[in-house]
């Protein structure tokens, strides 16, 4: 089948690759040329596991190209998927313009019948929206042809998307045409043949299934931080509690684990876009709000329990840094709590010298050079001269280090672990002051 993706970033570059690794002839359409310019060169501009393999083979094969051409995309696809980004506005709604954008090129090019794939995370009635952009555009040239607006929202997960895409947990279709499922149904077949995986429903609950599934996973990870705040106050540890309630089936292990926040390019904006969104519709999302208030303030767990360690002024100190990508596997630092972290220490007037597997790059390109940021090439190096270790993104490779070394690199053995990856005993045994994120280091009065 034909397919042109627009937007080639982690979404669209993934649904293209995979989409072509099954035999499909897949165009994927970017605005940015120095991204075409790169993918055609055979380079990936992201981190992602596998995606290169992928991407390579089909190129090679000619079935995957890369273009800026619009018109040249518009006329490949029967299907014409919509993978661009929806960004938070300044009021924390989603920020339409380049679904919208889409929609119009589409619009100003299609000679025959096309289905425009909303794939971007968008809010309820967008699909809408775009129908009237089309028609609009259409209507512009004097012409009527038929076409048709379906909702595909996205579940991958950066990290591990070519498996996400390749074994779906489900594939939502949202349509008002049952033609158009079917189309659908064949174009996700080879990814759909263990089991019937394909939801059908309306286009609102479609639009509306996406941010509640990232609504409710935001707000697990926001439940489990308020709790490991207390149980911190309380003496208690949040891992002991964590296993004592994820053994109960209707709860569940997944997802229950504190830390320093979540980040993302996903649960920040979608959590802000759909209680946006309640609020116009004159229905306030109490839940959603504080789902993000507790995410805000658990971003600056590290930086204060950092502060209350040293007590006077941390203009001095250095601190170095484990893992500054928003979550292990991918390089993307939109909304990490790293950010929050290292803007905290700068603004204390402390240094950071940091260290990630993927990241640095990005991080570099975000704040550039400057005197209180040192990307180190490993996090032995990171160690160097630091007063103490704060571990925030949990990469495989900062799971199991070398105390000793640990110790002996740093000015003072003190490890702050924004993951609870350490066991505490197991470290303070190696002569570690350690703070862990909800294990019973801020007692108060009861
Ligand atoms: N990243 C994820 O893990 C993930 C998962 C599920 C859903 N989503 C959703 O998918 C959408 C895309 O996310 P992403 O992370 O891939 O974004 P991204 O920022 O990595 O990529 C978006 C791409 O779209 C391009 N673009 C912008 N306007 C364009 C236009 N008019 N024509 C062609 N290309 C254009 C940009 O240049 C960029 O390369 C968002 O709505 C996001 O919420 C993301």
């Amino acid at each position: 089948m034909k397919v042109t993706i627009f937007g080639s970033g982690y979404v669209g570059l993934v649904t293209g690759a995979c989409l072509a690794d099954v035999g499909n002839q897949v165009v994927c359409v970017d605005i940015d040329q120095g991204k075409i310019d790169r993918l055609n060169a055979g380079e990936i501009p992201i981190f992602e596991p596998g995606l290169d393999a992928v991407v390579a083979r089909n190129r090679e094969a000619g079935r995957l190209k890369f273009t800026t051409d619009v018109a040249q995309g518009v006329a490949h696809g029967l299907f014409q998927f919509i993978a661009v980004g929806t960004p938070p506005d300044e009021d924390g709604s989603a920020d339409m313009q380049y679904v919208l954008a889409v929609a119009r090129s589409v619009g100003e090019h299609m000679n025959e019948y096309r289905i425009i794939i909303d794939k971007s995370t968008v809010p309820v009635g967008t699909a809408d929206r775009v129908k009237d952009e089309v028609t609009r555009a259409l209507a512009e040239r004097g012409v009527a042809i038929d076409f048709d607006v379906v909702s595909n929202p996205e579940f991958l997960k950066e990290g591990a998307a070519i498996e996400d895409f390749m074994r779906p947990d489900r594939i939502i279709i949202g349509t008002d045409n049952p033609r158009t499922t079917e189309l659908l149904r064949l174009l996700y077949e080879p990814f759909n043949r263990q089991h019937d995986r394909l939801i059908a429903m309306d286009i609102r609950s479609a639009e509306l299934t996406k941010y509640a599934a990232n609504a409710m996973l935001a707000t697990k990870i926001s439940f489990m931080n308020e709790l490991a705040n207390l149980a911190e106050r309380f003496g208690a540890d949040i891992e002991h509690v964590r296993l004592g309630i994820g053994s109960d089936p209707r709860i569940g292990y997944h997802f229950i684990y504190p830390g320093a926040g979540y980040g993302g390019s996903c649960f920040p904006k979608d959590v802000t876009a759909l209680a946006h969104s309640a609020r116009k519709a004159g229905f306030p999302a109490l839940l959603l709000e504080a789902v993000e208030a507790v995410n805000a303030r658990q971003k600056q767990v590290l930086f204060e329990k950092i502060s209350a360690h040293y007590g006077d002024s941390l203009a001095g100190r250095t601190v170095a840094l484990w893992g500054l990508s928003f979550k292990p596997n991918t390089d993307d630092m939109r909304e990490a709590p790293s950010r929050v972290l290292m803007e905290a220490l700068w603004e204390a007037g402390a240094k950071v010298r940091a260290y990630d597997p993927q990241a640095s790059e990005e991080t570099h390109r975000i704040y550039g050079d400057r005197p209180d940021l040192v990307l180190c090439e490993s996090s032995a190096e990171a160690l160097e001269g630091a007063d103490c270790l704060v571990l925030v993104t949990e990469w495989r490779e900062f799971r199991s280090p070398d105390f000793d070394a640990i110790k002996a690199a740093l000015k003072a053995p003190v490890i702050f672990d924004g993951r609870n990856v350490y066991d505490p005993d197991f470290v303070k045994r190696f002569g570690f002051t350690y703070y862990g994120i909800g294990r019973g280091d801020r007692v108060g009065p009861l």
